[in-house]
């Protein structure tokens, strides 16, 4: 059984309340300074993991910053369905605004494993939950390649929030959580599909950079259409019930200009880009805001899927 539901947010002013990518999305990190810039460079041939892996004080400041939790994001959680006494598993956890606001729903008979390749991400999920007074209920584990490590059927719960773009195996990875789900526990994936990212500046010289731009920052990701591939990859792993939705919120506001800016960031370090096209076009986001032309849309995917027995 498979229900589809697009829901389209027709809010006009997403900077508070609507539903846009928020920390999560992984563009909304802007490009370090050049002195500042990660190791992590077009010459690794698996960029998508190692700018994750290798992160520069300055960039890993501002993550701390973006990935908190907001209560705006309460419409990409929901269907996890979250409540007292559950074990919960926040798989690429980050800096841990989540998993902490997880850790508080669960409450004192619940547990959640927050889980990243991540080691100075999970230092300071631990330290946060610690000043959130959740440490007894909040544990974390690094990540061993594709292993989760966590034993079979632990968890009532695991959601994945913008994570699975940039996973070597895709497949590999549903299998993990359908290793570590009891039977009847719930796999909810939030994901963005970028080929599915829009954006009007409302000149056409900037739609046409906007592709070359996008085109570029492919190396950002190991599955950039990893949206619309969930429903497929849920069942291949032996997910039932899996119900897709999709929560699309137009910003008319330039509230993305900092995920474009990041793509034009991603695009520079491939290399393959021309460094004209990168600065007239991350010019054109100010001036299309400044003329109250800008649109962008990022649809954010949401997956559940039920193990089976
Ligand atoms: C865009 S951030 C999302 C963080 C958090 N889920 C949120 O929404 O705030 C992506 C996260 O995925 C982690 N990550 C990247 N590759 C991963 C992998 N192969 N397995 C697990 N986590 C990974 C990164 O370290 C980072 O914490």
């Amino acid at each position: 059984m498979v229900t589809l539901h697009w829901r389209i947010v027709t809010s006009a002013a997403p900077e508070r309340n609507a539903v846009l990518p928020d920390a999560g999305a992984p563009g909304i990190v802007e490009s370090p300074p050049a002195a500042q810039r990660s190791e992590a460079t077009m010459s690794d041939d698996n960029f998508y993991q190692s700018h994750w892996i290798d992160v520069e004080p300055e960039r890993r400041e501002r993550y701390e910053a973006m990935f908190q939790w907001r209560d705006a994001s309460e419409p990409l959680i929901a269907p996890a369905d979250i409540s007292a006494g559950q074990t919960v598993v926040d798989y690429g956890c980050g800096p841990g605004g989540l998993a902490i606001e997880l850790a508080r729903r669960v409450g004192a008979d619940g547990q959640v494993y927050g889980v990243d390749l991540n080691a100075g991400f999970l230092e300071t999920t631990r330290a946060r939950a610690a000043e959130a007074g959740v440490e007894a209920r909040l544990d974390t584990r690094l990540l061993d390649g594709d292993i989760i490590p966590l034993d079979d059927a632990t968890a009532d719960r695991l959601i994945c929030k913008n994570v699975l773009e940039y996973v070597p195996d895709p497949a590999r990875t549903l299998d993990e959580f359908h290793r570590v789900l009891k039977p009847g526990g719930v796999a909810h994936v939030i994901d963005s599909d970028w080929g599915a990212f829009m954006y009007e500046s409302g000149h056409q010289q900037d739609a046409d950079d906007f592709a070359e731009v996008m085109r570029g920052a492919q190396i950002a990701f190991r599955t950039p259409h990893i949206g619309r591939r969930l429903y497929g990859l849920f069942r291949q792993a032996g997910f039932g019930s899996v119900q897709v939705r999709v929560l699309a919120t137009p910003d008319v506001k330039g509230g993305m200009r900092s995920v474009l800016t990041n793509m034009a960031s991603y695009a520079r370090q491939s290399g393959d880009v021309p460094e004209a096209l990168l600065s007239s076009f991350s010019s054109g986001l100010d001036a299309a805001v400044e003329a109250d032309t800008f649109f962008a849309m990022l649809p954010q995917f949401l997956v559940t899927g039920v193990r089976q027995g």
